[in-house]
């Protein structure tokens, strides 16, 4: 894979955080964005979209992934994940897989607070270590 400059993560990170303002969360008020990078260096955001039907709801890695795929991109390079205020946030299980899906080894994921730098989290098989493939 070939090595990508940090100043990628830092305007993911921007973009993940223009995104999460225009999160859909009356319910739980608690505001998500996401942004990929994909293999064709093509930036796709999601935020986080809940419904009256509560199992309804998606998260912002969701809508972001969907993102890139509607677009034609197949891998994601990197995904950050922004939540609000100081809290940082992981993927959620549902998330988890779906990143595995469409991630590959090299695949980096980072989480941000809303007003801090971001942190490396562990790559996707050790976030979620014999996901279900067939
Ligand atoms: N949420 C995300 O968008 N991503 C995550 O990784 C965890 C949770 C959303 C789902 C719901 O709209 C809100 O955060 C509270 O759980």
């Amino acid at each position: 894979m070939t090595a990508l400059p940090e100043t990628d993560v830092s305007s993911l990170i921007a973009a993940a955080r223009k995104a999460r303002l225009n999160a859909h969360a009356p319910y739980s008020r608690f505001q998500v964005g996401a942004a990929v990078l994909d293999e064709r260096g093509i930036v796709s955001v999601g935020c986080n979209m809940e419904n009256a039907a509560y199992p309804l709801g998606t998260c912002a890695e969701a809508v972001a992934l969907g993102a890139m795929v509607a677009s034609g991109g197949k891998i994601c390079r990197i995904i950050v994940i922004v939540a609000g205020g100081d809290k940082l946030i992981t993927p959620c299980g549902g998330c988890r897989q779906r990143i595995v899906e469409l991630a590959d080894a090299g695949t980096r994921v980072f989480c941000a607070a809303d007003d801090g730098d971001a942190v490396e989290m562990t790559t996707p098989e050790q976030l979620l270590p014999n996901g279900f493939e067939f």
